[in-house]
């Protein structure tokens, strides 16, 4: 890759990580269809289609059709051009770049423990629903989250609470699951959505709305995230802010603590084997 790629100069670039089960990609329609989205935009010239069949053919050489699970990932850049702000001049090709590899899952007892989380001021721009490369404010949260000794760090925005660092957040509150509506202030997730789905399927009362930090702390909250088990979102009650500890370290979070037949099974599953969106 050159030094004057413009994903490396100015994380000219979006990206995508779907998750794979057996080595097939789940989703990964839904994925594409966000990258294309992104890739529109932000105007970079490129096809996002034919990087499903570059998923399936990774996941085919990096020996990942027996693995549990694993994440392929592709991102696209602007291309390679002199570093001036404005779009190249002349067209360049854009730089196309994926990988997948072997994820360990976490362990049912592991998520019975549950998570915990800090707050954080969301100082990220006003387009967070494209999923670009420039993840710096997602990068100081998660340290944050690190050096709090938590797994992650949940950004909140005049109040309201909008999302994780690599997640999006869910909480039931007055027994609904509740999650943050998607407005260019979060990603629109893939595992959102198909949550939100699942609760409709199951008759499981959810909303979209706006939701204060106060209520998720009153409420339990939920992490929902591509790169973790999708069978047992997790939570907690009680999220703690930076200068707290975390309370209640051990709670599986609201969905997680549904009866196991009322709780949502966010992998394959649900979605069985029939080829149709796995
Ligand atoms: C900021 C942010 N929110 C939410 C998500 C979850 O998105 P999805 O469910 O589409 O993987 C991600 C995934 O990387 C993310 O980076």
């Amino acid at each position: 890759m050159s030094v004057e790629d413009r994903g490396f100069l100015f994380a000219d670039a979006v990206y995508e990580a779907a998750p794979a089960y057996r080595g097939r990609c789940f989703l990964i329609e839904r994925h594409l269809a966000r990258l294309a989205r992104g890739l529109r935009t932000l105007r970079i010239e490129a096809d996002a289609t034919p990087l499903g069949d570059v998923g399936d053919e990774l996941m085919a050489r990096n020996d990942l059709l027996d693995a549990e699970f694993s994440v392929f990932y592709m991102q696209v850049t602007r291309g390679t051009a002199p570093r001036t702000h404005a779009f190249p001049k002349a067209p360049v090709p854009p730089t196309v770049y994926a990988f997948a590899k072997e994820l360990v899952r976490t362990t049912p007892e592991r998520w019975e423990r549950g998570f915990a989380a800090i707050t954080v001021p969301d100082q990220r721009w006003a387009r967070a629903d494209i999923k670009t490369t420039g993840l710096l404010p997602n990068v100081l949260a998660q340290q944050a989250a690190v050096e709090a000794e938590v797994e992650d760090a949940i950004f909140i925005r005049e109040g309201m609470v909008q999302e994780g660092t690599h997640n999006n957040v869910f909480a039931v509150i007055g027994g609904e699951v509740t999650t943050a509506p998607a407005t260019n202030h979060i990603l629109h997730g893939v595992t959102r959505a198909f949550a939100l789905e699942l609760c409709e399927e199951l008759g499981i009362p959810a909303r979209e709305r706006a939701f204060t930090v106060d209520e998720l702390r009153g409420g339990r909250g939920d992490l929902l995230h591509r790169d973790d088990d999708r069978g047992t979102p997790h939570g907690r009650t009680g999220w703690p802010d930076r200068r707290e500890r975390p309370p209640g370290r051990d709670h599986p979070g609201a969905v997680g603590s549904l009866p196991a037949g009322r709780r949502p099974r966010l992998n394959t599953e649900v979605r069985p084997d029939d080829g149709s969106d796995v």
